[in-house]
């Protein structure tokens, strides 16, 4: 091949690779196979290992090898990099609009774009003569810093523009503004690899970004999966941009560059508000912590100038924050059931998206250990969704050198005994089974709502019981005398009776449920069942042999262990016999061959007295044709079984809209739904 030839093969490959750099990184629409890619990659550095003098700094091999900066150069923005205005609620928002109509009236016709408000650092691109010449972060927003090299790295950052020959000109000079960022399935999968390699992991994405663009050695930064999303022009010579908003996306998408997909067109202010409100940052692959309107028309919005350094053009319409710093106080130690010790953070008081947060999880101690958090350290604690609020790492920039290293306890803070960690385990234990922290977490799950469903015994009532030694183990509840609750604050004629009532009514639980409170390690609801079905009476399940229970099907060689452990173990003995002797042995009905299920899925509460049906077979009645029966009204209670004399679930039942039954209604459902 000739030179001319060769130097021709060069150039489209350059031109093909930078085109499916931009199907991947850009459009995540990649056309051809990571293989393929990478011998077109491959190709290309052979040829410019023979010809160093044909390597211009948009080759896509130019990405990284920059030679490490001693810091990094103070660069001065060609217009200010201005900030946005806050707004925390749809009023918010709504007296912004107010004000800008006010001072111009063609905002009350005017149109709006709603775009995510991306999560990560901003950044100043250059572009001259479609080359990325130079990128700076956003500093004071007068001045910021070259980090040029670590720019490069991003592979969604064209090089050069347009990506694709069929793009718009740009002007000779062009400086955007983005966004750069991780996203949250790359930066989890970052975070996996490293816990793989034993090293240190990342709090979240945003900082990860930030630290990433702020690394002397670009080689580092181009180990970190950053990506980028552009949103605005900065300023421009020599040629013509668009004048509106949604234009500019569509123009900056046509250039080649990374434009977040969600952004949208709304006609008017209402439209803006309703997707401001309605939008859910959970959608997106990448964290957000707002949404920005912005008025279309970029001439009016200029000409509305500033207040400070927030355009009047603009508002960011902030979600409640789901990450926030605080002290951590103190480390506190939880003892659950089985004896497992768990660490909490006591941490001084926070608002997190509009709730007050005091205490966090932190996991277990490998976690503080690893993470090195001290007590007295400000933390990054996160609080998002459902999830209960746990601490992400400490702020060590912020160390005062007063901090405290944890270590963990030796001995259970409950009992006192020694806390053993298996070899190779997370998890510490107090092996006591006597523990009275461990008696009161056995306690609140035995009467919890899957099990014997005691209303009324809930953890506050049960710490209540074990304090005053009223009850030493489960079986002891049904020995309980009202002159003893009496006793107890809080306790009045009514509460005791209700909680007695309960506690007796509990006894005709069936006997699936008692398995389940008994709490043998591995044993929920569903094994429960399978269990009550196979043995029908706890002593015969005594008298299992582990191979027996192996062979049930979803039982493994550890349930078979624990459930061995548990009956052998001499005061569970003692507990069993003293349920037997306080009437507490239901026997599973032998199901013959299942029936129809009419009542499948389907919750009842039963209150009040019926006509002819005693409250246990009501009960049976319900779940021997599916039904599901609890002791206290809630949202996905179906129906409520009304008898004469009802309490206060009636109340409940008609405040939260429960259809109501009687006795007779209930035989009806039952018949209608089995036909
Ligand atoms: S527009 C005049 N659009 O949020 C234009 N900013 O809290 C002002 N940000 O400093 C910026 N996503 O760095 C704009 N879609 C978006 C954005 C966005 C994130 C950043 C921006 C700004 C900060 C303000």
């Amino acid at each position: 091949m000739s030179e001319q030839d060769l130097k021709q093969t060069y150039e489209s490959l350059k031109e093909e690779i930078r085109y499916h750099n931009y199907r991947y990184h850009v459009q995540d629409d990649p056309v051809i196979s990571d293989t393929e890619f990478d011998q077109k990659l491959k190709q290309l550095r052979v040829i410019e290992a023979n010809h160093p003098d044909w390597v211009t700094p948009d080759s896509p091999t130019q990405r990284a090898g920059a030679v490490p900066l001693d810091k990094f150069e103070k660069i001065e923005h060609p217009a200010p990099i201005l900030s946005l205005g806050n707004a925390f609620s749809e009023g918010d928002i709504r007296d912004w609009y107010e004000r800008i109509a006010r001072l111009d009236d063609r905002v009350r016709d005017a149109d709006f774009t709603v775009e995510p408000k991306l999560d990560g650092l901003t950044v100043v691109l250059h572009y001259e003569d479609g080359n990325f010449s130079l990128g700076a972060t956003r500093g004071n927003g007068e001045v910021g810093e070259n980090i040029t090299e670590n720019l490069r790295t991003i592979k969604a950052l064209p090089l050069r523009i347009p990506v694709s020959a069929d793009g718009p000109t740009p002007p000779e000079v062009l400086v955007v503004r983005g966004e750069a960022l991780i996203y949250k399935e790359a930066f989890e999968q970052l975070n996996q690899r490293l816990e793989a390699a034993g090293q240190k992991t990342y709090q979240n994405p945003r900082n990860t970004a930030a630290g990433s663009l702020r690394q002397l050695d670009s080689k580092s930064t181009a180990e970190r999966p950053l990506t980028l999303l552009v949103y605005a022009i900065v300023h421009h010579q020599n040629g013509e941009i668009p004048h509106t908003q949604w234009e500019t996306l569509e123009y900056l998408r046509d250039l080649g560059f990374p434009v977040a997909k969600t952004s949208s067109y709304c006609k008017n202010i209402n439209d803006a508000v309703a997707l401001c409100l309605n939008t859910d940052r959970d959608q997106f692959p990448y964290e957000i912590d707002g949404m920005v309107i912005k008025l279309n028309d970029l001439d009016l919005a200029d000409s509305l100038g500033f207040v400070g350094k927030d355009p009047r053009g603009a508002m960011a319409y902030k979600f409640p924050a789901e990450e926030v710093t605080t002290q951590l106080n103190d480390i506190g130690i939880n003892v659950g059931r089985t004896g497992v010790i768990t660490p909490y953070a006591v941490l001084e008081p926070v608002e997190i998206g509009g709730v007050i947060v005091r205490q966090a999880t932190l996991h277990n101690f490998d976690f503080i250990s690893e993470k090195d958090i001290r007590i007295g350290d400000r933390v990054l604690v996160k609080r998002a969704g459902e999830v209960i609020p746990y601490v992400i790492g400490p702020i060590e920039d912020v160390r005062t050198g007063d901090e405290e290293k944890y270590t963990p306890p030796e001995n259970c803070p409950s009992c006192g005994e020694p806390i053993v960690n298996p070899e190779g385990e997370v998890a510490y234990f107090c092996t006591n089974s006597a523990c009275p922290a461990q008696l009161v977490r056995n306690l609140e799950h035995f009467a919890s709502q899957g099990a014997m469903d005691i209303v009324g015994l809930g953890i506050s009532t049960v710490q209540q019981l074990a304090d005053a030694n009223l009850v030493g183990d489960l079986a002891d509840l049904f020995t309980l005398d009202k002159s003893e609750l009496l006793d107890l604050e809080g306790f009045g004629d009514k509460k005791a009776d209700n909680l007695l009532a309960a506690i007796e009514e509990s006894k005709s639980q069936p006997l699936r449920r008692l398995i389940t409170g008994l709490g043998i390690h591995g044993v929920g609801e569903v094994a429960a069942q399978d269990l009550a079905e196979r043995y029908q009476d706890l002593n015969v399940l005594s008298q299992a042999t582990k191979e027996e229970i192996e062979a049930i099907p979803g039982f493994g060689p550890n349930i078979a262990d624990a459930i061995m452990e548990w009956f052998d173990n001499e005061e569970n003995q003692q507990v069993l016999k003293k349920l037997k002797d306080n009437g507490v042995w239901p026997v599973e009905n032998v199901k013959v061959e299942q029936g129809p299920q009419p009542l499948e899925g389907l919750t009842f509460v039963i209150t009040g007295t019926l006509p002819n049906l005693t409250r246990s077979e009501a009960k049976n009645l319900i779940e021997s044709n599916g039904g599901k029966v609890t002791g206290s009204v809630s949202g996905s209670t179906s129906y409520l079984v009304l008898g004469t004399d009802p309490g206060s679930k009636y109340e409940q039942a008609q405040k939260r809209n429960v259809p109501i039954l009687s006795e007779t209604d209930l035989k009806q459902l039952i018949e209608e739904r089995t036909k």
